[in-house]
């Protein structure tokens, strides 16, 4: 598996893939990598002849308050992971690579309706800079296919929509959510957790199957539903941004002809923030 850094570096190492026939998919991640993007790159493997990962980690998604500084780089460690699991080539550009003028003045992606609320609604500007990143490098890789995780089910939808306003000619695929084994899912800001917090964060998602199960069971009192939600969590140490039940093919509030559901929710443990989604039928 090569490692490029720059533009031209990785039109060349495509160029050759397209000529030789290759159908190409593009896993873009911010690395740190886990088993969660590791399955990504597994099903890419599985299904195109020559995956590209990127690893970005893209000031443009976020907040002045946020953890761009501290978001951990383990580049070393993710290059083994991809090797292991098949991946052609790594993309990993840095900030001037991506935005040679800076991003103050960069064109912006956004994507309205489903950026709205849940995580756009507490990460102003977020979804921007997923948009505009991921527009960037499907335009930078033109790959038949590009892979992304459930877990980010906003970002999905976002970039679903993104993908179908723009006429972008891409496959965009979703890969179920991994967890570890004791039902948090995985993700590379869990790093940031002390022993008691990662003891203690399992609660999100077992706290959002009581909620599942109790829908499922007929309850449609929601609001009292989510303020037991919300009093279990802070018993656990959480403290709540947002508990939704959406419809998950369109990510309206769910109503009578909704047959998919999603439960979303993101919750801080200390300053970190978890989020969490599980995807139900009625
Ligand atoms: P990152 O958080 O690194 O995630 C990269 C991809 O891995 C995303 O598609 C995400 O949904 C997926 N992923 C993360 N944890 C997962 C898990 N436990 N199970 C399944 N998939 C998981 O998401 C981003 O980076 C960025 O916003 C990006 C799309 C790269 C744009 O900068």
């Amino acid at each position: 598996m090569n490692t490029v850094h720059t533009l031209p570096q990785l039109r060349a190492a495509i160029a050759q893939a397209r000529s030789a026939g290759q159908r190409i998919a593009l896993v873009p991640t911010m690395g740190n990598l886990h088993a969660g993007h590791i399955a990504l790159i597994k099903h890419a493997v599985a299904r195109a002849d020559f995956v590209v990962a990127s690893i970005f980690v893209n000031p443009l998604q976020f907040g002045p308050n946020e953890d761009l500084d501290s978001y951990p780089r383990t580049l070393a460690a993710d290059q083994k992971q991809l090797l292991e699991a098949g991946c052609s080539l790594l993309f990993n550009p840095s900030p001037e690579e991506m935005y040679p003028q800076g991003m103050a003045q960069h064109t912006n992606v956004s994507v309205p309706g489903v950026s709205e609320g849940l995580c756009g609604g507490s990460r102003p500007g977020h979804f921007d800079g997923v948009a505009t990143v991921v527009c960037k490098l499907l335009n930078m890789v033109q790959p038949d296919m590009a892979l992304f995780g459930e877990k980010d089910f906003q970002q999905l939808a976002v970039i679903r929509k993104m993908v179908a306003d723009l006429n972008i000619p891409v496959q965009i695929l979703a890969v179920p959510i991994v967890r570890d084994h004791d039902g948090l899912a995985l993700s590379s800001r869990n790093g940031y957790l002390n022993a008691q917090q990662r003891a203690s964060a399992p609660a999100l998602y077992r706290s959002m199957q009581a909620v599942q199960a109790q829908i499922k069971n007929g309850r449609r009192d929601y609001a009292t539903l989510f303020e037991q939600f919300k009093h279990d969590l802070q018993a656990a140490g959480f403290r709540l941004d947002y508990v939704e039940l959406r419809d998950a093919h369109s990510l309206k509030l769910a109503d009578a002809q909704s047959t998919q559901l999603v439960l979303l929710a993101a919750a801080y443990l200390g300053t970190t923030r978890l989020i969490d989604n599980l995807i139900f039928d009625l």
